[in-house]
């Protein structure tokens, strides 16, 4: 095979899972209110996976539309990413699941990506310069993320602010130059692993009764020191990703920025310059989805006509690790 002159999103297909939480119903069982959780981060509900419902079952759902989308077959799928921080199983990992459930060649290549919340930028990336370098035809990128299993439904500084579901794009090759994945930004804040993680059940602090007991396997999070990092970290990969292609802010036509918080947004909007009509929001809805959250507003946006041929695209995240990317498509 020869390699292609870019690399393009062939379709994309997005889950959320049929049970729909709302602020009302959380502040039923914590001391948390609607008016709070709206004006603090936009929130107002979230989708929550059925019992029984694993990550792997949100993506295939997504995958299968994506495929769909793309007008291809199974079989021309030959490469796998799973983006996630909650997989089905500690190991093997959740794209080997995935690659079974779907009915995929055992000649795919499959593998996790963990980059939190920024999982879906960095998997796109690895996905292009791997259908780039002319070896794989078609990549499959999902981020599916069942957080509801690793947040303290009684700490209401995190558990109001989490959702689960699926996102997954179809990546190909392009004869046509300049389209598709113009570029990425990618980077982490690696002094900052204790802001937001789960400290217990890793190879660092294995598993114990008092472990369990004292909800170490639970997400942590210092949300105002991530707060800050987040706008920093977003600001940092838009403005790179813009300088290194000499590309004005106002000429994107659509930002689809990691939804975590409106204000942080909010924020990014105010530093670029641009009004916030021209982001994608759909937090309201979904709340923080982590690598799902830009493939399922990705998914929306191009079905719901925001998206039109020629547009330039800008793709920002971040997260934990603390991790950060954007990514620069054109249509
Ligand atoms: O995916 C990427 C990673 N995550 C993020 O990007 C999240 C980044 N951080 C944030 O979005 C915000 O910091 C939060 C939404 C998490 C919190 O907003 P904040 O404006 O930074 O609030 P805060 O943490 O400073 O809390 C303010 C008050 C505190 O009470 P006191 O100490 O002022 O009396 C909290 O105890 O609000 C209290 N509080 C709540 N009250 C009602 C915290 N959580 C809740 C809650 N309901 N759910």
């Amino acid at each position: 095979m020869s390699s292609p002159a870019s690399t393009v999103i062939l379709g994309t297909g997005a889950y959320a899972p049929a049970r729909v939480l709302t602020n009302a119903e959380l502040a039923l069982t914590i001391e948390t209110s609607d008016e709070w959780i709206r004006t603090r981060s936009g929130i107002r509900e979230r989708h929550i996976a059925a019992p029984g419902e694993t990550t792997s079952d949100m993506a295939v759902h997504a995958a299968r539309l994506a495929i769909a989308d793309a007008k291809l077959q199974l079989a021309d799928i030959d490469l796998l990413i799973v983006a996630t921080i909650t997989p089905d199983l500690p190991m093997p990992a959740t794209a080997c699941i995935v690659q079974h459930k779907l009915g995929l060649a055992t000649s795919t290549a499959c593998f996790d990506l963990n980059a939190a919340c920024s999982g879906f930028i960095y998997a796109l990336d690895t996905a292009s310069a791997m259908i780039g370098s002319g070896r794989y035809r078609h990549a499959l990128v999902i981020g599916a993320e069942k957080l509801s299993s690793i947040v303290d439904w009684k700490d209401r500084t995190t558990c109001v602010l989490f959702g689960d579901g699926a996102g997954a794009v179809v990546v190909g090759g392009s004869a046509q130059p300049n389209i598709g994945l113009l570029g990425t930004k990618l980077g982490a804040y690696g002094d900052c692993v204790d802001l937001l993680c789960i400290p217990g059940g890793g190879s660092n602090a294995p598993a114990t009764a008092a472990s369990l007991a004292g909800g170490d396997h639970f997400l942590k999070m210092k949300g105002k020191e991530v707060f800050k990092y987040a706008v920093r970290g977003m600001e940092e990969a838009a403005r790179d990703i813009l300088e290194q292609h000499a590309i004005p802010a106002h000429q994107i036509a659509l930002v689809i920025p990691h939804q975590a918080n409106l204000r942080i947004i909010e924020a990014i909007a105010q530093y670029l310059e641009l009004p916030l009509e021209r982001f994608f929001v759909n937090l309201d809805r979904y709340g923080n989805t982590s690598a799902a959250s830009i493939p399922i507003a990705l998914d929306e946006a191009r079905r719901s006509g925001r998206i039109k041929s020629g547009d330039l695209t800008l793709l920002v995240a971040f997260g934990a690790g603390l991790t950060y990317g954007s990514a620069l498509l054109r249509w």
